[in-house]
């Protein structure tokens, strides 16, 4: 991400330039990770940009909160627009969307006391979040020698920054060692996801990922993915994942809104399948693109179109902003 200075951010309540979007060092989220967070992606499609499944989206940054008995004060017409101006006011076509809402400065004993709740939208534009050439020849991954933290212990269907730390570790573990993706395992052994994934396999022409009973984010990604892959006609069965499952798949492939849908080549050295992508991928990534593109209608509820509407006009908002 550039730090571009003629950004704009959308911070409790108006939309603000980049470099004045501040938080205090005092903040219990900085210290404790107490924030929940979205990752939405804005396409560029045949009627202008659009955002992919902004309702899904603002539902889970909605429920992340309400686990961590935060209350985020905006409703959520409030954060469509929100959403929509930030993406407007950057003249983005395409771009990344950062929704989060976190403690900020007050008390920081563990147990929040009156923290305010703060609610900033960020975006820009971002390439496939594992390379456009891993989308398409596939990434090499290798199975993490750190676990996925089990739903007792928190929330995985939450998306909350502490959470994150988990996956950093993975991550860094794995880039370390050359690899593009970590695979986390569950507390019992199963394939759990990737550090920031979704993981399904592709079988005698069906697939196979796996649900929350093994410690996953309930992807928005994958749920589209399952749609589509039963549009073409593709059974898709929800099942524990072992590792000997992806190692003698056909295929394999990730989903999430920052990876879209990227095949999985290789997984510590050992080949998934013979080509990649797989057909089965290979054609799921096609009708993706066609439904975040507008190209496909079947999927046009899936896309929120951002109007830019005539009455915004940044020069005047940045004078009003200082
Ligand atoms: C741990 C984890 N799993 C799965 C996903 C995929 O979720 P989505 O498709 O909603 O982006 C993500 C990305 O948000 C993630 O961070």
């Amino acid at each position: 991400m550039t730090f571009d200075e003629s950004r704009w951010v959308w911070m409790d309540g108006r939309a603000i330039p980049w470099q004045n979007a501040t938080t205090h060092v005092s903040a219990h989220s900085l210290h404790y990770g107490s924030g929940v967070f979205e990752g939405i992606r804005c396409y560029e499609t045949t009627d202008g940009p659009a955002v992919f499944c902004l309702d899904a989206h603002l539902d889970r940054f909605y429920a992340s909160a309400e686990v961590y008995g935060i209350t985020i004060p905006f409703t959520r017409e409030e954060l469509i627009n929100a959403v929509s101006e930030i993406v407007r006011l950057n003249n983005f076509r395409s771009c990344y969307i950062r929704p989060i809402c976190y403690l900020g400065s007050g008390s920081l004993g563990l147990h929040p006391d009156n923290n305010p709740v703060e609610v900033v939208i960020l975006a820009w534009p971002w390439a496939p979040y594992l390379g456009a050439e891993g989308l398409k020849d596939g990434v090499r991954v290798t199975v993490s020698p750190w676990r996925k933290f089990q739903s007792q212990m928190m929330p995985t269907t939450a998306k909350a920054c502490g959470q994150y730390l988990n996956s950093i570790l993975a991550v860094r573990d794995a880039v370390s060692r050359g690899y593009a993706e970590a695979l986390l395992l569950d507390a019992e052994g199963h394939l759990a996801e990737g550090s920031g994934e979704n993981l399904f396999i592709v079988r005698d022409g069906y697939l196979v990922t796996n649900d929350e009973r093994h410690s996953i984010l309930l992807g928005i990604t994958r749920k589209a993915i399952m749609k589509i892959a039963q549009d073409l006609g593709f059974q898709v069965k929800v099942n524990a994942l072992y590792l000997e499952d992806l190692l003698s798949a056909d295929e394999a492939f990730l989903t999430g809104t920052a990876a879209e849908v990227t095949p999985i080549r290789e997984v510590d050295g050992t080949p998934i399948g013979e080509r990649t992508p797989g057909l089965v991928t290979a054609e799921i990534q096609r009708v993706f693109f066609a439904a975040t593109s507008g190209r496909d209608k079947r999927y046009k509820e899936w896309l929120h179109p951002v109007e830019y509407k005539a009455e915004h006009n940044s020069d005047e908002l940045l004078q009003s902003a200082f």
